[in-house]
Formats: structure tokens, sequence, C-alpha cells
């Protein structure tokens, strides 16, 4: 029976990592129960029609990423370093895409920490909230032109800045945002939703423990306000209105599981006022996985403040059991920090038109801190 075990992980393995020997078995193994399922494989944009043979690198890297072919690409970068070829204003820099990014990328990631601690700080939380109210704005089900997604009007267009669930942004990341876009926009040619979705990716590589999700620019951007109703209600409690809206915006249950643990580095102010400032686990300046245990938990720490979206969540049917695969305390974090980067890359590139026309420029990241 053992053997028999053996044998079959030992072949799903070989088939899926054909490199990986010995070394990497035991942890491949404690990592096999909780293998991504292939759930969510819609492509999208002109990635759903594009054949591979005129794919960009970056077109097939995300094609890769969004039919979670692991064996292939993986969504986590975590060794790839940017060497910028000369200074920002140097023609070999402006003739290289990724190199005004470094700059941007390294500004952000001093932003985002703070010194004494190198724990992740209120602008870097922001960042990322600001990435997933920008992109996740698009649905499937409001067609292509459908307006929304990773374009940048959650800064450019005022209307959409002020909505209710955005609350918070204009005192924080809005104006921060505005002025990276100020220093950057007209010398360098750098985009809004780029800079919005670059944040995203800075503020999660920069905290502790947190995944390095590739990241990709090129986005054009847009001062029209996306259209309402797109986004959670802040106080929604009811997961399968969840599950569905995340669904039309083709984020599958094990994909809006790993993406709502970004609450691991939350502290809300809006949903409850009087405990306003009170984080979502018991770590808000790291990107660890207890944010899962202690939200499904019957006796959670003190001062922790449980969302009930996150609640409801990590009891409802469809989502429980991928909420326990990321609590799990040994495997969990590796697992999660995979899965939202799946997750991430998909959110990242809703409502681009022309994902193929994107450049990788995940070497600019800040690398995966401990
Ligand atoms: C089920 C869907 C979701 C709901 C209902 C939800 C709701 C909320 C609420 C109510 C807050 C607190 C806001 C406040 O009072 O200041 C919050 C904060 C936050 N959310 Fe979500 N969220 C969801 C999904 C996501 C996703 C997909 C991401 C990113 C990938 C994300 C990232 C964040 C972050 C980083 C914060 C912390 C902001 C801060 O501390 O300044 N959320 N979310
Ligand atoms: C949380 O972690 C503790 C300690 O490892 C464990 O006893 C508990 O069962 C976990 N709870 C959940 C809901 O995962
Ligand atoms: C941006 O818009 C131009 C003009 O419509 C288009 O040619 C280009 O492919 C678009 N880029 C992306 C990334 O969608």
């Amino acid at each position: 029976m053992k053997l028999n075990t053996l044998c079959l992980l030992t072949l799903a393995l070989s088939s899926l990592e054909p490199t990986s020997a010995y070394p990497g078995l035991a942890q491949a193994l404690t990592n096999l129960p909780t293998l991504p399922k292939r759930q969510t494989v819609t492509l999208l944009a002109d990635l759903q029609t594009l054949p591979d043979t005129a794919l960009s690198p970056a077109g097939l890297t995300i094609k890769n990423i969004l039919l979670h072919n692991r064996a292939a690409t993986s969504p986590q970068d975590l060794t790839t370093v940017y060497t910028p070829p000369g200074p920002l204003d140097s023609a070999a820099c402006r003739a290289s895409t990724c190199c005004v990014w470094k700059h941007v990328a390294d500004t952000m990631a001093a932003a985002f920490l703070n010194p004494s601690t190198s724990h992740c700080n209120s602008l870097a939380r922001q960042a990322v909230r600001l990435g997933f109210h920008d992109a996740g704005t698009w649905s499937q089900s409001g067609g292509s032109g459908g307006g929304g997604g990773a374009d940048g009007s959650i800064i450019l267009a005022p209307a959409e800045l002020e909505r209710t669930e955005n609350r918070g942004f204009v005192d924080g990341i809005a104006p921060q945002m505005r002025a990276w876009y100020d220093s950057w926009h007209d010398a360098y040619g750098v985009g809004m939703a780029d800079l919005v979705q670059m944040g995203a990716t800075v503020a999660s590589a920069a905290c502790p423990l947190g995944p390095r999700v590739r990241a990709f620019v090129g986005r054009n951007d847009s001062a029209v306000a996306a259209p309402e109703g797109r986004l959670p209600p802040p106080e929604s409690r009811d997961a399968e209105a969840l599950v569905a809206l995340f669904a039309d915006k083709t984020i599958g249950v094990r994909e809006l599981v790993a993406l709502v643990g970004a609450h691991t580095a939350s502290r809300q102010r809006f949903v409850d006022e009087v405990l306003s400032g009170l984080p979502q686990d018991s770590t808000p300046g790291v990107w660890d996985a207890v944010f899962y245990n202690e939200t499904a938990s019957e006796d959670p720490p003190l001062g922790v403040f449980r969302l009930p979206s996150d609640q409801a969540l990590s009891r409802y049917p469809a989502t429980q059991e991928s909420w326990k695969v990321f609590a799990d305390s040994v495997g969990g974090q590796t697992v999660w920090n995979d899965d939202y980067a799946a997750a991430y890359v998909r959110l990242s590139v809703l409502g681009v038109e022309h994902i193929n026309d994107l450049t990788e420029c995940t070497g600019v990241l800040p690398l995966h801190s401990a």
C-alpha cells in the first residue's frame, strides 16, 4: 500500500516537474495533497485567440499562469534580478523598458517598509488594496469594452476614487500615486495603470514572507470612471454572492480565497469606526498565513478584528477547503504564496485588451524576504 502510493506520487511528480529529483521530494510530498486545482482556466482578451506561435515572451508566460500550467511557468519568480544598464537619464536606460521601473520599484519599496522593523506599513497595505480596487472593476458579463479593469482610473477619475468602497485611499496611497506619476509620467512614459499594479506587486514582495508575483508593464490608462457595483461591498457577509461576483471576473473559489489572504496585512478603518486600526490578524506587518488560522479560529487572539466577509468565506462549503489548505501551519504559506501569485497575475491583467503587448519586469521587484 505504502509502496504503491509512493510510486504513484513519484509518477505524478515526475510528470509535473521533470527536473525534480530526490532533494525536492520531501517538500513536494508535503505539498502534494494541495496541488492547484485546475478550476479557473479561462483565458483573457487576445490570449483567447492568438496561436502560441504569435505569443510574445510575456504573452506566453501570462497564458501559462492563467492556465495553471505550473510545470512550464511559475507565477512567482524568486531569483531574477534586473540590473539597470545605466543611470535613469542615459540612452541605455531609456532603451530598456524595465529600467525606469527599477527606479520606481526601489522608491516604492523604501516607502512601503517601516525602516526600524522592516515590516510593511500602511502605504504598502493600501497599495495592495488599490491594485485590487482598480483591476477588480472589470467583469466578464460587462463584455469587451464594458469598462473597468487595470487601467489606472481609480486615480485618474476622481468620481471613482470618491466612492465609498475606496474610502481611505484619498489621504494615503492616492496622493502618493499621483506624486509618483508626476515624477515619471511625462519624462519616462510611466502610466498610472502600470504604476498601480506595480505598487501592489512591490508591496507584497516587500512585506516579510510575501510572494514575489510576476510583474508586467505596458497597460493603457483610462480617465473614465469604472462601472459601479463591481467591487465587494465592505460589509458583505454573503459568501455565495462573493463567489459569484468573483466568478464574473474569471476568478475561481480557490483564487478568491488566496486573494483575500491579502488581509494578512490589513487594518480595517471603516467597517467598525470605533475599532478603527484593528488588524485582521495578529501580525499585520507580516505577509503570513496566520491570517487563515485566526479567521477560522473559535478562539481568536485579542485585538484581531475579523472581517465578516472573511469569516463567511472560511465557513462556506465551496471555499472552506481552500481556506484550510492555506491555514495549514506546515505547508500553507508556500502553497498560498504561489496561489496568490497566480491569482494576482490574473487580477492584474483584467480589462487589458492586448495582454500580448505587455513586457515582464519582475526583476525590478525587491527580493522575497524571510
Ligand atoms: C471578498 C472580497 C473582499 C472584501 C469583502 C474585502 C473587504 C475589505 C474591507 C472591508 C477592508 C477594510 C477597509 C477599511 O475599513 O479600511 C479591506 C481591506 C483590505 N483589503 Fe480587502 N476585501 C476583499 C478582497 C480583497 C482582495 C482580493 C485584496 C487584494 C488582493 C484585498 C486587499 C485588502 C487590503 C490589503 C486591505 C487593507 C487596507 C489597509 O489596511 O489600508 N481585499 N478589504
Ligand atoms: C490554528 O493553529 C493552532 C495551533 O497550530 C491549531 O491548534 C488550530 O487547530 C488552528 N486552527 C485552525 C482553524 O486552523
Ligand atoms: C493600447 O491601446 C493601443 C491603441 O488602441 C493598442 O494598439 C494597444 O495594443 C493597447 N495596449 C494594450 C496593452 O492593450
